[in-house]
């Protein structure tokens, strides 16, 4: 696997485009199923998850193509509908298959999702909406099958807004017959783009960004061209970076709006920030002083997948603070990485003690998991030395042409190819 070598402590200036958001694309993806016509979606980040979803597609019968950033689905003859083992394991967003491929074709099947470790991410409210709809499952040593004769609307109540089940029952919903009420519904930016495209395709969804969804059943739906929303995760990761090492970078493609409690976090820290519009332009001296208390929380709470950089930050900042993760159980698991650089963290539970050591200083680390080892790049930027960062598999998962944006700005990586 590759392994960045970073040189730490050069400041970063100048302004970077977020991509386009992962967690947007992937059930975009998923959701060009359910129509047979051409899709096109636009600025795609060339990212392994992507590829992923791309080759489940390609699996199940739909043609895919790239060209300049765009990917072209097209699932008119898309008849396999199980979904092969190695890809479901390898990408837990394969599991929105289920949602679009029952509403398509009434038939589904795949093995339990993998993804990153990060907890047991079970999916036990998918499959209990997915029953609501009229979906008879049958598990069996880890395979699931689904099947219908048709997807009939029902009143749905989320115990836990799952952004996954939001959009698996989204994808379900449209080819129901009848109205689907879904309360308890993540209101994530993402959750607001799959309604969007889904309406693009001539579907009828409202109320995305609540936590009551409606949507009104109905195939069939035709084609679309769609440009996804920003990175909201990307640009949080480039706003940290920045705060971390000390500088002037303006981050475009993502308003404050969806990022507000990072940003109120960095100002504690003592970086300056200025939003206008879809720009985000952050000023830091690059000593921080560390945050008393950091929770995540479904959004507009503090974002999970921003939880690891924030904890790396802080392990470089002045002072004590507390991390509390409520959303996976086992998201720490790049602290004994951070532990190698100086960091002093004490993991109990869902919460973390970080004693800010005022600086890092490099270290020879390994990622385990896409966020956590974003948070080991960012960490080895800003210490004091030379760090490898090895196993990148992880961080190519989600960020399209790291090093080189961060090269831009001022950083000192390069990437070693290895076999
Ligand atoms: C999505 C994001 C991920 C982010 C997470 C939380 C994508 C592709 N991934 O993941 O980057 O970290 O939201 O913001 O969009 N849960 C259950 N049963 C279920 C489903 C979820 O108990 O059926 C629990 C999970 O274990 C977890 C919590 O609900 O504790 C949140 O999970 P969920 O919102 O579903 O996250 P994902 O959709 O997997």
């Amino acid at each position: 696997m590759d392994k960045f070598i970073i040189c730490g402590g050069k400041r970063l200036d100048g302004s970077v485009c977020a991509q386009s958001a992962k967690n947007s694309v992937l059930p975009l993806l998923a959701a060009s199923v359910l129509t047979g016509d051409p899709v096109v979606i636009r600025e795609v980040p060339d990212i392994s998850d992507v590829h992923c979803m791309a080759e489940i597609l390609q699996e199940i019968g739909a043609e895919v193509s790239f060209a300049g950033g765009d990917v072209r689905i097209e699932s008119l003859h898309a008849g396999n509908h199980s979904i092969p083992p190695t890809l479901t394991r390898e990408l837990r967003s394969s599991v929105f298959m289920l949602g679009s491929l029952l509403a398509r074709f009434h038939r589904a099947a795949c093995a339990y999702p993998g993804g990153c470790d990060i907890g047991l991410r079970p999916i036990d409210l998918h499959l209990n909406a997915l029953k609501r709809l009229g979906v008879s499952i049958r598990e069996r040593e880890g395979y699931i099958t689904c099947e219908c004769d048709r997807l009939t609307g029902a009143e749905i109540a989320l115990d836990f807004p799952s952004v996954g089940a939001t959009e698996n029952i989204l994808l379900a919903a449209v080819g129901a017959e009848g109205t689907t009420v879904l309360g308890g519904a993540a209101k994530e930016p993402e959750i607001v783009d799959l309604q969007n495209f889904l309406n693009a395709m001539g579907a009828n969804v409202r109320g995305a960004g609540t936590d009551v969804i409606v949507i009104k059943g109905g195939l069939p739906l035709h084609g679309a061209t769609y440009t996804p929303v920003k990175d909201r995760i990307e640009a949080g990761s480039f706003l940290i970076a920045c705060a971390i090492c000390g500088g002037e970078v303006e981050v475009e493609g993502v308003g404050g709006d969806t990022l507000g409690l990072l940003l109120h976090k960095l100002r504690e820290n003592g970086c300056k920030i200025h939003t206008k519009n879809d720009k985000i332009k952050i000023a830091s001296t690059g000593s921080l002083r560390c945050n008393r208390k950091i929770e995540t929380m479904p959004f507009p709470g503090f974002p999970t997948d921003l939880q690891a950089q924030m904890t790396a930050l802080n392990a470089g900042a002045e002072g004590v603070s507390v991390i509390v993760e409520n959303l996976f159980e086992t998201r720490y698991k790049y602290v004994p990485e951070l532990i190698k650089m100086g960091a002093d963290i004490e993991v109990r539970g869902r919460n973390a003690v970080v004693r800010g050591a005022g600086r890092l200083h490099g270290a020879n680390v390994a990622c385990g998991d896409l966020r956590g080892g974003a948070a080991l790049v960012l960490a080895a930027l800003g210490a004091e030395g030379v760090s490898e960062v090895s196993d990148l598999s992880y961080v190519d998962r989600g960020y399209a042409g790291l090093e080189q944006k961060l090269r831009a700005l001022g950083a000192d990586i390069r990437r070693i190819r290895e076999e």
